[in-house]
């Protein structure tokens, strides 16, 4: 029978030159319509995070398609959620680092007490392209002291590197293209 991993992939689409001319622009949309598909992504990180991550405190996820899958996985580990937004959005005192992405630049933001000094936290988002918008929240995890145990995404971009980038933090994708 079809593989999680298989569901998943089944269910992400490709558009040319979306948003900007010369970016195949990847859709996980497909994979929120349809329940098995979602669950499944959702059952995938969870295997990985209790595998390899004794003690999970926190998941993070990242503005916006990482809170899609951010406060699924969050429950299924017990754990809180914490969202980085881009700038602007988020009430009382921050914490804000700038990026590039691919496409543009932006600025990511936390608010201050969301995350102790010393938790254990994961990073999540749908998508890991040149790894910009990850790093910005890991510069945002170190700025308030949190342990990043690890990202995780449900596409790696491969010819970007992101991963690189991320270093020595490790990177967990379901599919890479
Ligand atoms: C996309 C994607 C990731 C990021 C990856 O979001 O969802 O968050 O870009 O790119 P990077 O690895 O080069 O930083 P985008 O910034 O387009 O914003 P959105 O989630 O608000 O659509
Ligand atoms: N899909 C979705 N988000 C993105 C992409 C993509 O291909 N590249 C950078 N952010």
């Amino acid at each position: 029978s079809e593989s999680k991993l298989q569901l998943v992939h089944r269910h992400i689409r490709q558009f040319p030159d979306f948003p900007k001319k010369g970016i195949l622009f990847r859709d996980i949309c497909p994979i929120l319509k349809d329940p098995a598909a979602l669950t499944a992504v959702i059952d995938l990180f969870e295997e990985h995070a209790r595998k390899n991550y004794k003690q999970v405190d926190l998941v993070i996820g990242l503005d916006a398609r990482g809170f899609l899958f951010g406060p699924l996985l969050a429950q299924r580990l017990g754990v809180g959620f914490v969202l980085v937004r881009k700038k602007g959005k988020l009430p009382g005192a921050t914490v804000s680092v700038a990026y590039d992405l691919e496409y543009g630049t932006a600025e990511a933001e936390i608010q201050e007490d969301a995350v102790a000094p010393g938790q254990k936290v994961l990073l999540i988002d749908d998508l890991l392209a040149t790894g910009g918008t990850l790093f910005a929240a890991c510069e945002l995890m170190r700025k308030q002291q949190a342990e990043v145990l690890g990202c995780m995404v449900i596409i790696e971009l491969k010819e970007l590197n992101g991963s690189d980038k991320l270093k020595p933090h490790s990177v967990f994708s379901l599919l890479q293209y």
